[in-house]
């Protein structure tokens, strides 16, 4: 049986204070209301993630938003998967769409950042999705397939088994136009088959693929119901622990 997984991305929001205080909120709520075996993760800036995984990571996982492709070194002002795993975090988030537009990051460089993370003991949570051009065009399977060739294909099946899928329309994220959940499973399915034929059929039965663009407690049901979606990645609803704690418990019953 695969993961299901309800992970939130806080992006760049909240101050310290802030911080420690909705994940406070969220600890207790999952403690309380979560029923089944489903795994609550926070993607956190990375002044947060010590103090997170203190106050509550048997509870709620602590992930980073991103990682640097090297070891260490002379990179200024860059955070290395080493780094994130020496605080207790588990998670990293790997090419989200925002890092590819706003900072160039293309898959040759999200190949790299997902081996440097496996190999510190993280489980890269690897973003993939579509433009609205490409959907409307028809090209979205040959950008998904190249995105997923190049940017996590190159790992063995062994390392692949520790990784994480996020199938993130672009056109969803932060617009409220969230992907039918045909549209979604049509996609899951594809990426299931496409490891399947690059690995083995029983490594795409265990891989965990999130949903995520505009996902709140209204449409995780639907989502989530799905055959091939195992959770999601959560952004702007993550931001308010009520909606998130909500968004986790779709997988209760
Ligand atoms: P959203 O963001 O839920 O606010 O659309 C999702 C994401 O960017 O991971």
């Amino acid at each position: 049986m695969r993961k299901k997984i309800v992970a939130g991305n806080w992006k760049m929001n909240l101050g310290y204070e802030e911080g420690v205080s909705l994940f406070s909120e969220i600890v207790n709520m999952v403690r309380d209301e979560k029923k089944g075996d489903q795994q609550a993760v926070i993607c956190a800036p990375f002044i947060h993630l010590n103090s997170l995984v203190q106050l509550g990571n048997s509870i709620v996982a602590i992930g980073a938003q991103n990682c640097h492709q090297n070891e260490s070194g002379a990179y200024t002002g860059e955070i290395s998967a080493k780094m994130i795993s020496s605080v207790g975090a588990e998670y990293v988030i790997v090419g989200h769409s925002e890092r590819r537009q706003y900072f160039s990051e293309d898959n040759q460089l999200l190949a790299a950042k997902t081996v440097v993370a496996l190999e510190n003991g993280l489980t890269p949570i690897f973003c993939i999705g579509e433009t609205l051009d490409e959907r409307n065009n028809g090209s979205y399977f040959d950008v998904l397939k190249t995105q997923l060739e190049e940017g996590i294909f190159n790992v063995s099946t062994g390392q692949f088994s520790k990784l994480v899928i996020a199938y993130e329309p672009v056109w969803a994220i932060g617009t409220g136009l969230t992907a039918t959940s045909e549209q979604a499973q049509e996609v899951h399915a594809f990426i299931r088959q496409q490891i399947a034929a690059k690995y083995d059929a029983a490594v795409a039965e265990n891989t965990t693929i999130l949903y995520g663009g505009s996902c709140n407690p209204k449409n995780a049901a639907d989502l989530f119901a799905q055959p091939d979606i195992d959770g999601g990645l959560i952004g702007g609803a993550s931001l308010k622990s009520r909606d998130f704690v909500d968004i986790v418990k779709t997988f209760n019953s």
